[in-house]
């Protein structure tokens, strides 16, 4: 799939998922703009896509950190075409298996920050570009429990359920400027974050969880990416495309 002339915009794109997304579109011809919080990690992963890569810092979480990342790309590129919501805060057990009423609002605030208000603040910038151009696609990386439900972990359905809110406004909002946007809704993913997180029991019974009984490689997503990104999927927008093996079934 040619994403030739594209200029894609990966947050959290130095590791996970967030990295194979950006290899994936590089790789489709895109040029590739990721980010991170930390420098140090921006310039090894670009060497690494090795094909039209740039790094930028961002902290989606302050808003300081946000203008200064679309004054650096503005000045750097004309247009965006396609923008992956991936950052996520980090799986943090304490906070996981932590009940509603056991929950502080720091805690929950920590988290709608980056998935869900960190998200809003890049595209509303982002928009603005697309307008112009009259053409983008917005992709929000968001969690089966958004639609299901889970039986701990709130902040973080919560927050990825307004994802799929915002990946309807964008779809009714500006489809007339041909701005197309997307929920991937993601089953168990075999990241190194989630590896690291989870203890040996818990990876097994999460395999046997889904009908296809096994973990999602990064990879499968990234591809899944491209699709929804290119110009195969094209009379389609505001969907929540859900990629979990076969768990959630609506
Ligand atoms: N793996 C799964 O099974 C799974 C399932 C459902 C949904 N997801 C979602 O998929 C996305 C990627 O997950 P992953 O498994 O690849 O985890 P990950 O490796 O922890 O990726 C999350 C990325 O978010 C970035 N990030 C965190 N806080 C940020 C902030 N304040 N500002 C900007 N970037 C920030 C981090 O980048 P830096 O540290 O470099 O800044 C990190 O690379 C997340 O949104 C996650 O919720 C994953």
């Amino acid at each position: 799939m040619s994403l030739d002339g594209k200029i894609g915009i990966v947050t959290g794109g130095t590791g996970g998922l967030g990295l194979e997304i950006a290899r994936e579109l590089a790789r489709n011809g895109a040029t590739v703009i990721v980010t991170s919080r930390k420098k140090s990690k921006l310039k090894e992963v670009c060497n690494l896509i090795d094909k039209d890569c740039y790094g930028f810092q961002l902290d989606v979480s302050k808003k300081k950190s946000l203008i200064g990342f679309i004054k650096n790309i503005s000045k750097q590129f004309n247009n965006v075409d396609i923008l992956i919501n991936n950052a996520g805060f980090p799986f943090v057990r304490k906070i996981w298996f932590k009940n509603i009423h056991d929950i502080s609002e720091r805690e929950l605030m920590n988290i709608l920050e980056v998935d869900l208000i960190g998200s809003f603040r890049i595209t509303k910038e982002i928009l603005k570009l697309m307008i112009k151009r009259r053409n983008g696609v917005i992709i929000n990386i968001t969690s089966t429990p958004a639609i299901s439900g889970h039986i701990c972990g709130s902040p973080y359905s919560i927050a990825k359920a307004g994802l799929i809110s915002l990946t309807k406004h964008i779809a009714l909002e500006y489809g007339r400027y041909n701005i197309r946007s997307y929920s991937v809704a993601l089953g168990d993913i075999h990241t190194d974050a989630m590896r690291r997180s989870l203890l040996k029991s818990e990876i097994v019974k999460a395999k046997n969880e889904n009908s296809m009984k096994r973990w999602g490689w990064p990879e499968e997503v990234a591809k899944s990416i491209v699709c929804l990104a290119g110009g195969n999927f094209t009379f389609s927008t505001g969907n929540t495309i859900i990629i979990d093996g076969g768990k959630v079934i609506i």
